[in-house]
């Protein structure tokens, strides 16, 4: 990684997608021009539980910006934009490091059996087994399901958000995960980082230790989480909330 030090950014700004970063168009687009405007070596860096394909699809139904940095399905993918490559289309890779990392002790078959036994789960259909998800018809169920796991011995990070989604992830990964090897390996060591997001597949990114806003529209599942040193909450909405957070941090 030496080599790619000195191109490593000295702002960031991690942000979730829907309920954070999208909401408001308008206030979406200050918020990118503002940053863009007054940040050099900007890095952005989107944290979704959105597989790859429906990032690209909201991308371009909403022409948000392709971010440096795409963490996919929940903080168990990381994909780095090749500002170099001139085909559009596969021009981000996979950090492969991180993914091994990742895949130690993952059982996603295992996981799906448990699944199967528990009345009120149903599977999401996705692309890949980088994560196993469901939807559920409670937060019973939910808490069933995270017994049974524990029960059977299964490593994992079991997240539930939106009073609906669940999401198995390995036992590593999680988007505070993500976003801590993120600052590691692509920021420079005193780098303006700043987290954001909205819902309970944040929790781990707002408690992950580098300065957070829970904007203003966040779901009630946040409310827990207290205000610190490290952590906003905006009464601004959506990317209006993010700016608030920016400037409560950084000026
Ligand atoms: C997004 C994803 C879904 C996931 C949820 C919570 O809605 O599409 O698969 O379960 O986020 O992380
Ligand atoms: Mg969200």
């Amino acid at each position: 990684m030496d080599s790619f030090l000195s191109e490593a950014y000295l702002n960031m700004l991690a942000t979730d997608l829907d309920g954070t970063l999208v909401g408001d168009d308008r206030a979406c687009d200050e918020l990118l021009e503002y940053l863009n405007m007054n940040y050099h070596r900007f890095g952005l860096t989107y944290i979704t539980g959105r597989h790859f394909n429906s990032v690209m699809q909201l991308i371009a139904e909403t022409a948000l910006p392709r971010p440096d940095i795409l963490v996919t399905d929940v903080g168990t993918v990381i994909h780095v934009l090749d500002r170099n490559s001139e085909k559009r289309s596969d021009a981000y890779s996979i950090d492969e490091t991180w993914q091994k990392l990742m895949q130690k002790d993952w059982q996603p078959e295992n996981i799906d059996e448990i699944g199967k036994q528990i009345a009120g789960l149903t599977r999401q259909q996705l692309p890949d087994n980088c994560r196993v998800s469901y939807y559920a018809d409670s937060s019973l169920t939910a808490n069933k399901f995270e017994d049974a796991l524990v029960s059977a011995n299964i490593k994992h990070t079991f997240v539930f958000s939106s009073g609906r989604d669940i999401d198995i992830l390995p036992a590593d990964g999680g988007k505070g995960q993500a976003l801590r090897y993120i600052v590691r390996h692509y920021c420079q060591p005193q780098a303006r980082i700043l987290a954001a997001g909205d819902s309970g597949n944040d929790r781990e990114m707002i408690l992950s230790g580098f300065p957070a806003v829970i904007v203003g529209n966040a779901r009630p599942e946040l409310a827990s989480i207290e205000e610190s040193q490290l952590i906003y909450k905006a009464t601004g909405k959506y990317a209006a909330g993010i700016l608030e957070g920016w400037h409560h941090f950084y000026g």
